[in-house]
């Protein structure tokens, strides 16, 4: 349908009709659903009017072929100018084969299978009937506090925004009008979520735009150049002002400066949430605000679907604002060819194809090896030999509560357990398991067992972790330790004095005392997903050398925090020369540095790093910088290396990072073999905001370093040159 025939078709629309355009609601409201649609927030006090709930232009949470084909038949029914059903979900990590959640996804810095993992859950999403995820969330994250930590790719805002691109790539496609097994995709939440105060879920953000832009709005730029149809806005106030009321954010930022045209969907509630902030006195003055910022849908509240009518026939609001949100809505339709094929992906036998499909769970498990971090493995304990028994000890032995929040339409029946993984790898009589204890709840007859259990092996594997529900969102933990039993059990089988491995099954950094002190090694699985088991299964006995590398700061303790590795040098910075000086910027308890920094994770063998050269000591403008550097498999096996490149702008007209990542590379090595890899590096990547929010670089020096991780890296110095006047 090209714009003319929008318009026209507008302009037929009553005001009703243009309402009903910009609510969302959830599944249970729409005739033909089941009931046990995907509910994510609050569903009190929700008063729609009927008429609306027939109007409403969008649903969240429906999924399945036959049951969105009887919504979409319903609503066409009922609607007089045959405008079809918006049918959005939260399609995060994956749709019914569940993926290793966004925070192991960064983990593994494969962006090649990040959008695989994408295409693949677009395409089970699409076939059974969904248009759009709210995916990617693109929050930058430095408080491992905040539940929902584990839905983004970390705490570095260049390697979001490569994920970023990565999946919406893999979400959408490039045809979105004809290819109908993809989904357009909604970044999210805009902007700033990650910076709740304290790490509570939907508490205040307080920072500086230059901070704004410098950390957390480089994702949202990019998810948007890569072309994501929709932003979704966040709870959380944007210097005073909520996001979904906020102006400056929508209007000026997004629509002005980025020039953003698609659709601003408000999260759940967020517009009647301006009355809470205490930013609108009533429902009424609500709407208008969010209207008035920019949010085209209103979703899961009914400020618009109530008071929109009244505020434009009392001349409140000028039905303009109405008309540019609903023609927004009216053309993401029409991307998504709705009008010509209103059930769009939506079928059955596909669906019945390739949902869970032996080839999407091959991919599961490959990105679940790959997501997986190996913090600690002293002597060499990992891999395990099969010969040896093995006593598989914890809440998570075999525990399907692995997929992770926001796997909705996951099962957990499908999740392959520890248990189930290491059965496949090793003779029944070589695998002894028990609980020990619950998750956070202790148990003599269970620790009993676990100790006798513990006795019969050569090694133990401690299975622990957080439960989904202690994670995502509304899942804030003031203390970031494993629950206290569970450290306890620790504390107990390491007595025996056995070979010990520790899997991690969390979704946040965790403070890791009382089990990094205490075992040989550490595997951090996150929630690894529908073939979480297998995955492990496989690094744990050596069929997969583990290559992950944590994209947020593990810290000493919960009291650092924020602990990230690009932060500022300070005035009185704790370093080397004045390592005795009281009074520098330190704990009298505790390091400053993160226990594992960002950028961390060990392998089965070992990398060499040499040769480090620069192609020139100065770059310009015209003259980028070529970094070379040799990387060597030094050890017996083969294995993965991200190889990672920072930087660090000494002297700027604002304070500047002491590192900033600015590329990396993947790259797979035999024992024995050697690589050259390149790294270019440009003038623009040099560029900072100024203290007058201006965009550019300075002259002067630099330092660039190259290493493993953010903290064991060679280093060299170049110098910025500009030809006069640029
Ligand atoms: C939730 C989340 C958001 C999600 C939305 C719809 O409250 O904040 O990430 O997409 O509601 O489920």
């Amino acid at each position: 349908m090209n714009e003319n025939k929008i318009k026209d078709l507008l302009r037929k629309m009553t005001l009703n009709e243009k309402i009903g355009q910009v609510t969302q609601l959830a599944t249970p409201f729409f005739k033909g659903a089941s009931d046990q649609g995907q509910i994510t927030g609050p569903m009190k006090d929700i008063n729609i009017p009927e008429n609306m709930i027939q109007l409403a232009g969008s649903v969240l949470g429906a999924s399945g072929a036959k049951e969105t084909k009887l919504i979409q038949k319903q609503y066409l029914q009922d609607n007089r100018l045959g405008i079809p059903l918006l049918i959005m979900s939260d399609i995060i990590h994956g749709y019914k084969t569940i993926f290793p959640v966004p925070l192991a996804i960064g983990s593994s810095w494969d962006l090649q299978l990040a959008e695989k993992s994408a295409t693949i859950a677009a395409k089970e999403a699409a076939v059974s009937g969904v248009h759009v995820t709210f995916a990617p969330m693109v929050d930058l994250v430095r408080d491992p506090r905040w539940g929902r930590v584990v839905e983004s790719t970390g705490e570095d805002p260049y390697l979001n925004s490569v994920f970023a691109k990565a999946q919406v790539r893999g979400f959408q496609g490039t045809d979105l009008k004809h290819d109908h097994e993809r989904v357009a995709s909604c970044v999210k939440h805009f902007a700033g979520y990650g910076a709740a105060e304290g790490g509570r879920d939907y508490n205040t953000v307080n920072m500086s735009e230059r901070d704004l832009r410098e950390s957390y709005l480089l994702a949202f730029k990019a998810a948007l150049e890569a072309g994501s149809e929709l932003v979704m806005t966040a709870f959380n106030t944007v210097d005073g002002i909520p996001a979904s009321g906020n102006k400056w954010l929508m209007r000026d930022l997004l629509r002005e400066e980025w020039k953003f045209d698609g659709v601003v969907i408000s999260d759940w509630g967020a517009v009647k949430e301006l009355i809470p902030h205490g930013v609108a006195e009533d429902e009424a003055e609500a709407a208008a605000k969010a209207l008035s910022a920019g949010v085209d849908i209103e979703m899961m509240t009914d400020c618009y679907a109530n008071h929109l009518q009244s505020l434009i026939e009392s001349n409140q609001i000028d039905t303009s604002l109405l008309d540019e949100a609903v023609m927004r809505i009216l053309e993401l339709k029409d991307k998504l060819g709705l009008f010509d094929h209103p059930f769009r992906g939506a079928d059955e036998k596909r669906e019945a194809e390739i949902v869970m499909c032996p080839e999407h769970r091959q991919v599961a498990r490959e990105l679940a090896t790959k997501s997986c971090v190996l913090l600690q493995n002293k002597g060499g304990i990992l891999p395990l030999h099969p010969t040896r028994k093995v006593g598989l000890i914890g809440p998570f032995a075999n525990n399907n509560d692995i997929l992770g929040p926001w796997s909705w339409l996951g099962a957990k029946d499908d999740a392959v357990t520890l248990y189930e993984g290491i059965m496949k790898k090793v003779p029944a009589s070589k695998l002894v398991v028990a609980n020990g204890c619950g998750i956070d709840t202790s148990c003599e007859i269970e620790l009993a067992k676990a100790i006798d259990v513990a006795k019969q092996s050569d090694v133990i594997v401690l299975a622990l972790g957080e439960s989904s529900d202690m994670s995502g969102e509304a899942g804030s933990r003031a203390n970031i330790q494993l629950p206290h039993v569970q450290l306890q059990l620790v504390e107990v089988l390491v007595e025996l004095g056995k070979p010990t491995v520790a899997v991690l099954f969390n979704g946040r950094p965790l403070d890791l005392h009382g089990v990094v002190d205490k075992v040989d090694a550490v595997l951090e699985a996150w929630y690894p997903g529908t073939e979480g088991g297998s995955a492990i299964a496989d690094i744990l006995f050596g069929e997969v050398n583990p290559s992950g590398k944590i994209t947020m700061s593990f810290p000493y303790s919960v009291g650092q925090i924020p602990v990230y590795y690009n932060n500022y040098n300070t005035g009185r910075p704790k370093g080397a020369i004045n390592a005795q000086e009281r009074y520098v910027s330190q704990y009298l308890d505790c390091p400053n540095e993160a226990l594992f920094p960002f950028g961390y994770g060990l392998s089965y063998t070992s990398f060499d790093y040499s040769n480090f050269i620069l192609s020139s000591d100065t770059i310009t403008p015209d003259k980028p910088l070529t970094i070379k550097v040799k990387i060597t498999n030094t050890g017996d096996v083969a294995g993965e290396e991200v190889v990672q490149l920072y930087v660090r702008d000494l002297v700027g007209e604002v304070v500047r990072s002491l590192k900033e990542l600015k590329g990396f590379k993947k790259i797979y090595l035999q024992p024995g073999e050697e690589k050259e890899v390149t790294f270019m590096l440009t003038e623009e990547q040099l560029r900072y905001y100024h203290a007058d929010l201006s965009f550019y670089s300075d002259e002067g020096k630099f330092e660039v370093y190259v290493g493993p991780n953010s903290r064991d890296v060679m280093a060299l110095s170049f110098e910025l040159r500009k030809t006069k006047g640029e």
